[in-house]
Formats: C-alpha cells, sequence, structure tokens
C-alpha cells in the first residue's frame, strides 16, 4: 500500500494539524480513501480495508449507511426550519422521547449538545446545580473527553499536562473499588460519581458482577449523583441500547454521543430524571440557562432518528452480542498459543486484547528496546502490522497502549469476525516466530524518536 503524503492532503497539514499527519506517516496509515461504505474502507489505490475500529464507537451502523443518508438529504431538501433558535424543534422532540423510552428507568428529560465532551460538563453543571455540592468523583483510567471539565476528571498528565489548573476538587477512584468509592462518598461533598459502565479507552475493563448496582446504591446513600458516561457503550454496543441495562441500574444521568446521528452529524446527549431537570430549568428565567447553538439542529436529529431505526430493525444489538461472543471465542482459541497475550476480555462489540511483556530472552530484549523509545510503540506496530499486512484497522486504547481494541460495526458478519481472527492469527505468528515484525518495528522506532 502506498502511503506517500498524496498533494490534496498539502492543505491539512500546511494549515490544521501538520503533526497528525507526520504521525500518520510514521506509522504507515497516511492513505486517502475513495469509498467508506459498511465495514469496508476503500482506499485510492482499490485496497479494502475492514475497519475494527468503527472510529472509537462512532459507526455501529457502519460507514454512510444508506437508510440515514437518504433521511439526511430528504432532511435538507425540506428546506424545513433550522437554527432558528426561535422556535421549538419538533424532531428534538421526537428523537428524546424514542431515547427516552429506549432507555427506561427513571431517564425521562434529554439535552442536546454535539459531542461527548460537551455532554460531560453539562452533567457537572447539572449535578452540582441538583445537589449544590461541588465535588466530583471518577474512576482512575477513564476517559471523558478533553473539555476542561472533562479533562478534570481524568488522572494522570498526559492529557492535562501544559493546559492550566483544572476543576478543584475532583478525585479519581479505582473502577470496581466500592471501598475507595465509599471513601470518597462519606464526606458528603460529592456532586456525581461519573463512570463508564464498561471502561473503554483503560484498557476495556467490564464491571464485577454487583459493581455498578452497589455503586449506584452507595451514592443514593450519600446524596451524589450517579451518571454513566455510554458515549462508547451505548447504541447498542454491548448488546441492549444502553449498556447499564446488562445490569438493570436506575442512573440519575447517562452521556450519549458518537454512535447517535450514525456517525454522519456531530450530536451529544445526556439523558436525566425529572428531579435533575427541574433543579437546572426551574423556572421561566432559566429556559435558556444552558444550552448550545448546534444542540438540538435538524440534521443531527434527524440523522438520530433514521439510526436508531437502523439499529432496531437490523437488530444490530443482538448481532453485537453473537459476533461478540464469537471474536472472543475465536481471539481465546489463538491467545492460547502466545505467551504475549494476557487475558481477551469485553462484552458485545467492544473487545480488548490485553498484551505483556514476553518471558523469553530473544522477545524480551526486542520488546524492551522498542518501548524505551516509546511506550506506545509496541501497540502502535500491532496496529501498523494489521493495517498494512493484514489490511485491517484497529487501534490500542488511548489510555492503555497494551491493548488492542476490536470494535467493528454492529453489522459485522460472521465472515468479517473470521477474517479478523485470520489476520490476527498471522500477526501474532510474525511477532513470536519471526525477526521481521521485530526489525521493521525498530526501524520505525528510529524514525519516531522525535515524536
Ligand atoms: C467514554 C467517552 N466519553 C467522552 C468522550 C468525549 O467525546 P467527544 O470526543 O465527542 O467530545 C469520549 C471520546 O472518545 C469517550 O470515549
Amino acid at each position: 500500500m502506498s502511503t506517500s503524503v498524496a498533494s490534496t492532503t498539502l492543505a491539512y497539514c500546511q494549515y490544521v494539524n501538520p503533526q497528525w499527519a507526520r504521525l500518520l506517516d510514521v506509522l504507515g496509515m497516511n492513505v486517502e480513501y475513495r469509498r467508506c461504505q459498511g465495514i469496508h474502507l476503500t482506499t485510492t489505490e482499490d485496497i479494502v480495508l475492514k475497519d475494527f475500529l468503527s472510529g472509537y464507537c462512532v459507526h455501529n451502523i457502519g460507514h454512510n449507511h444508506p437508510r440515514v443518508v437518504a433521511a439526511l438529504v430528504e432532511e435538507l431538501e425540506r428546506n424545513g426550519p433550522a437554527m432558528l433558535q426561535s422556535h421549538v424543534p419538533q424532531l428534538a422532540g421526537e428523537l428524546a422521547a424514542r431515547l427516552c423510552q429506549l432507555a427506561g428507568s427513571s431517564l425521562s428529560k434529554v439535552f442536546f449538545a454535539s459531542s461527548g465532551s460537551e455532554g460531560i460538563e453539562a452533567t457537572i453543571k447539572f449535578a452540582r446545580a441538583t445537589t449544590g455540592r461541588n465535588g466530583l468523583v471518577a474512576a482512575k483510567g477513564a476517559f471523558h473527553g478533553l473539555t476542561c471539565g472533562a479533562l478534570s476528571l481524568m488522572e494522570g498528565s498526559f492529557w492535562s499536562e501544559g493546559f492550566g489548573p483544572l476543576l478543584p476538587d475532583t478525585h479519581q477512584v479505582p473502577f470496581n473499588d466500592l471501598d475507595a468509592l465509599e471513601t470518597v462518598l462519606r464526606s458528603k461533598k460529592i456532586a456525581a460519581f461519573i463512570v463508564e459502565p464498561v471502561q473503554a479507552e483503560a484498557g476495556i475493563y467490564t464491571p464485577k458482577e454487583d459493581y455498578l448496582i452497589r455503586a449506584q446504591e452507595l451514592c443514593r446513600k450519600y446524596g451524589t449523583l450517579f451518571v454513566l458516561d455510554e458515549v462508547q457503550t451505548g447504541m447498542f454496543r454491548t448488546g441492549p441500547f444502553l449498556a447499564f441495562q446488562h445490569w438493570k441500574l436506575d442512573p440519575d444521568m447517562v452521556i450519549l454521543a458518537k454512535a447517535l446521528s450514525g456517525g454522519l452529524v456531530p450530536v451529544g446527549a445526556v439523558l436525566m430524571t425529572e428531579t435533575i431537570y427541574d433543579s437546572v430549568y426551574s423556572s421561566l428565567r432559566r429556559a435558556i440557562i444552558h444550552t448550545s447553538t448546534f444542540g438540538e439542529n435538524h440534521l443531527a436529529m434527524r440523522a438520530g432518528l433514521a439510526t436508531l431505526d437502523v439499529l432496531l430493525e437490523e437488530n444490530l444489538g443482538q448481532n453485537a452480542i453473537e459476533r461478540g461472543h464469537q471474536l472472543r471465542a475465536g481471539l481465546r482459541a489463538i491467545a492460547g498459543e502466545y505467551e504475549m497475550i494476557a487475558e481477551i476480555r469485553g462484552i458485545g462489540l467492544l473487545c480488548g486484547i490485553a498484551f505483556q511483556a514476553p518471558h523469553g530472552f530473544l522477545l524480551r530484549s526486542s520488546f524492551e528496546a522498542f518501548r524505551k523509545v516509546h511506550p506506545a510503540l509496541f501497540g502502535q506496530m500491532l496496529v501498523r502490522h494489521l493495517f498494512l499486512r493484514e489490511h485491517i484497522l484497529t487501534q490500542i486504547c488511548g489510555n492503555n497502549f497494551m491493548v488492542l481494541k476490536a470494535a467493528p460495526p454492529l453489522n459485522a458478519s460472521t465472515a468479517d469476525i473470521e477474517q479478523f481472527l485470520h489476520a490476527f492469527a498471522n500477526m501474532m505468528k510474525s511477532i513470536h516466530h519471526s525477526t521481521a515484525f521485530w526489525t521493521e518495528a525498530l526501524n520505525i522506532a528510529r524514525k519516531a524518536v522525535n515524536i
């Protein structure tokens, strides 16, 4: 596959983010795409890749689903009201009603935004308004977005370094640790516990069976709101509409984004209880106390409605469960043969392959050599190998470089999963039984030294 920078990317490099293009170049992934449809990405050289990343769980219905594209075209051709900011956007009402019906539980109002981070920011404000408290607690390793409020929930300096002071009175506790959570909640100064039901960028960690229900009980006990970030886990990614439905939870707020509008229009949503709505929008004077210009825009709303139709009519939640079982069973069968695979984990089509340092001397010295260059280098070599050799797009987790993520669109077929398993087995063979993977990686490492 030719991966040189095409002239059409020059403007991007000059005017947007040359470092991003450079990184893709180093990884050998700077290719141009001609057509993206379903799970398939076709390059200008007519190479067809399979997408096992889904834009970090944006493309639950696959790329450019014809029904959502048609709904958007129809909406544009209608020449209806858009962005008047002076009328009641009916589509927002329709979409909110469907989201609340599908969510069940006590969630009965929706605030619409244009991204996941914006949804997180809203939950921080709403939780403070409802409880009269300022404190926030989140789980270690979580990824909630890169705006200042969302960043304040995340541990470690990588994402926040150089960006100045963040929100005070924020805490992080280990995921799955109820004692640590209770210790923080006991102060009764915490407005909300914000947590992903299945941690995605932390390394695809599923909760212990009773963790979330007991965390919810602790929140109720100490007057803290229980808030679920379902930006990656929502929209049938793990099987049910929302992951919390696995454990029959009753959260105070849920954040959705990414897949909600079929990957075609920016969107975000906060589902909340009546009590929270009443605390924030408590009078006529406060009718627009928290809004966002593009929040209820007709294209995002129309795309959201069409996306729900596709997810439900094509029964993609069930397919996520079945293909997820197939994927993990296949990966576990392969994993047994290789010392570098520590664990296969996940739920539905949110799957993680956790790697570990090898024990054998030869593999270990190569592995350590380029871990010293950059902690993400090994993981990125896996991604690069799958991309260039096997024509599969994946990524490693943003906060855990030793976990490779496999999260294809929810309409992935049995054959798509088989192709991934075959590709993965080939890669594992090269890692363990040939020197090519490691020498190539060291050449990349040399180029990457300055990253
Ligand atoms: C779990 C989770 N929450 C929030 C966000 C932030 O969403 P956005 O990038 O749309 O602001 C992300 C983004 O990857 C996410 O994975």
